[in-house]
């Protein structure tokens, strides 16, 4: 995702400077060539001989340093992208109005490559007024910031302000190395995982699904500016805490909460194993042992049958299919059935690996996309994106 990325990772003078050690460690694993510009006040919390061990790179932490032979301008137009973590109240307010008067400020306002702050800060500070606006401010300039996380903060105050994942910044980078926040102003909805069905108050039915092609296209939506619903059962990863989620049990409540939020959807992907079928009379008590069992099963409703019969004209619906044989064709029956716009089609050995295989068919339209989720996810919304594109100039 990262190899051969070259990244400028500013440091500025945060508690969470430290964290952002680990960043650049995991960055420079990834293969991304990683060079560190420190602010003075950084440099009180982290010492600069830290982030050189661990990415082998210069560490630059002075405007006119003779000894690191490096021209400020030169950093600039030598990254991929610029990522500031943390971000301090300081830097935003700075970059805002133009000021440069330090290396990583004079950096910033050289650079024409992305630049992606993420902000980690006092509770107070991140939410004055002030902070936001010049935040505002430099998002709509095409600056990207990263949403601080809630919790126990440094100063000992809980609100939001922490230092997030740097596994979520990652996602973040490998982005905005591609793309802009080209799904601004949509709505997106997107379930995923396995649904459990009960037995008795012990037991229950389910499946094999982990959820993570969902939870990737729904990290990805988000990253690009879309509005998120993630709808989802029982998954194995942890769900960023910027996603607007809601968790089901059932195959029945998920039908509940999509059909609430299917009309404001512009586009909705069903990734979730539903289960077909749910047990007729779940039994209140622990059933007991007995020599033989026989489970009466009933279908449980089609969500994804639902919303295709539901959709308007300017809606994309997109349904999975994971298939253990005649893949494409099994696919292509399920497009018609549930008057899908797309539908991605996998073989069932994919399930639970963090790389996969998908077929992507629609009008037109027949696309095989390998490698992992993450990368899978955007293309797909890519290839959602410019048939889009080509409908709308139909009109
Ligand atoms: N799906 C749904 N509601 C269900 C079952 C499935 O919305 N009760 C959705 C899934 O989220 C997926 C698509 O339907 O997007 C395909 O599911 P799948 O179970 O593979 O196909 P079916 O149409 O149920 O057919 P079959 O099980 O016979 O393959």
């Amino acid at each position: 995702m990262l190899k051969n990325k070259k990244i400028l990772l500013g440091i500025t003078g945060g508690i969470a400077a430290y964290k952002a050690v680990d960043l650049a460690g995991k960055l420079t694993k990834m293969g991304a060539e990683v060079k560190t510009i420190m602010t003075a006040h950084a440099c009180e919390f982290v010492s600069p001989i830290t982030f050189k061990s661990i990415t082998h790179q210069p560490v630059i932490t002075k405007m006119f340093d003779a000894e690191a032979d490096i021209e400020h301008i030169s950093l600039a137009d030598w990254a991929d992208i610029i990522v500031i973590a943390p971000a301090t109240a300081n830097i935003i307010g700075k970059t805002a109005y133009g000021i440069a008067d330090d290396l990583l400020s004079t950096t910033i306002m050289a650079a024409t490559v992305p630049v992606l702050f993420v902000p980690a800060m006092n509770v107070h500070m991140y939410e004055n007024p002030i902070v936001q606006e010049n935040i505002t401010k430099l998002s709509a300039l095409g600056y990207f910031f990263m949403e601080p996380e809630f919790g126990k903060l440094a100063c000992g105050y809980d609100g939001k302000g922490r230092y997030p994942e740097n596994e979520e910044i990652i996602f973040h980078i490998a982005t905005y190395l591609k793309y802009s926040k080209d799904l601004s102003g949509k709505n997106v909805l997107i379930t995923a995982g396995a649904s459990r069905e009960e037995i008795d108050p012990m037991r229950f039915i389910t499946n094999y699904s982990t959820g993570k092609m969902g939870l990737a296209l729904a990290r990805a939506a988000h990253i690009r500016g879309a509005h998120v619903k993630f709808i989802h059962s029982f998954i194995s990863e942890k769900i960023p805490e910027y996603m607007d989620s809601i968790k089901t049990v059932s195959a029945e409540e998920m039908y509940n909460s999509v059909i609430q939020d299917y009309k404001d959807s512009d586009i909705t992907f069903m990734t979730a194993a539903v289960a077909d079928f749910t047990p007729a009379n779940p039994s209140k008590q622990k059933i007991k042992k007995s020599n033989d069992l026989n489970l009466e099963l009933k279908r449980t409703k089609d969500i994804l049958m639902e919303l295709g019969e539901r959709k308007t004209k300017d809606q994309i619906l997109v349904g999975f299919a994971a298939e253990s044989e005649n893949i494409k064709e099994n696919a292509l029956q399920k497009i018609r059935k549930k008057k899908l716009n797309f539908i991605c089609a996998n073989n069932l050995n994919v399930a639970g690996k963090n790389d996969t295989e998908i077929l992507v068919l629609g009008e037109g339209i027949e696309i095989k996309l390998i490698g992992n989720k993450f990368s899978v996810a955007h293309q797909i919304i890519d290839i959602i994106l410019k048939s889009t594109d080509k409908i709308d100039k139909k009109k």
